[in-house]
């Protein structure tokens, strides 16, 4: 019994502890991702990058509609979900455990975010270096003009 007690306080542990790094789990609705990849325009064989890809919805997503793509997960229990969620599409998705905070971006095309308010501002300063579309969920850039709108997402072109 002792086991499953701690089995679920560590399940809870890795979803808690992710809000001190960014937002926490809550999927896309497929609207929202359909809207995202509309107005990123990216060419089919282009590539997406998603901060925070949870358990790879949008990964999968994107696979589907012909783009390669590539997450970064913090959350290690929704990192293997990914991998096993994805694992029909070798090839096509690419999941990193780890903090998008704290490593390099891979290279792509796009950007794709479902974050919060509060880490805008410092998405746009890491954004500014990166130099491509972003398609944010929900929430704006802090003092910056949206480029377009759809479906309450949010698109920003870095020159
Ligand atoms: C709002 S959810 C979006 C999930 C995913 N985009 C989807 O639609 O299914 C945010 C995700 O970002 C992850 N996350 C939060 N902070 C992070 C960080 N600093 N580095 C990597 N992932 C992070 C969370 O664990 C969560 O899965």
């Amino acid at each position: 019994m002792e086991w499953l007690i701690g089995l679920l306080l560590a399940c809870f542990g890795a979803f808690a502890a992710v809000i001190f790094f960014g937002a926490p789990y809550l999927p896309t609705l497929l609207p929202q991702i359909k809207a995202a990849f509309d107005l990123l325009e990216l060419k089919p064989g282009q590539t997406i990058l998603e901060l925070g890809c949870g358990d790879g919805k949008v990964l999968i997503a994107a696979a589907q509609a012909g783009y390669q793509a590539v997450g970064i997960e913090l959350n290690p229990l929704l990192v293997v979900a990914a991998w096993f969620r994805t694992r029909q599409y070798k090839g096509a998705i690419r999941v990193h455990w780890g903090n998008y905070w704290r490593m390099s971006w891979p290279e792509a095309d796009g950007v794709f975010v479902f974050l919060l308010d509060s880490y805008m501002a410092k998405l746009d300063a890491r954004m500014q270096g990166y130099k491509k579309p972003l398609a944010s969920v929900t929430f704006r850039i802090p003092n910056r003009n949206v480029d377009a709108e759809k479906n309450g997402v949010f698109l920003y072109i870095y020159r």
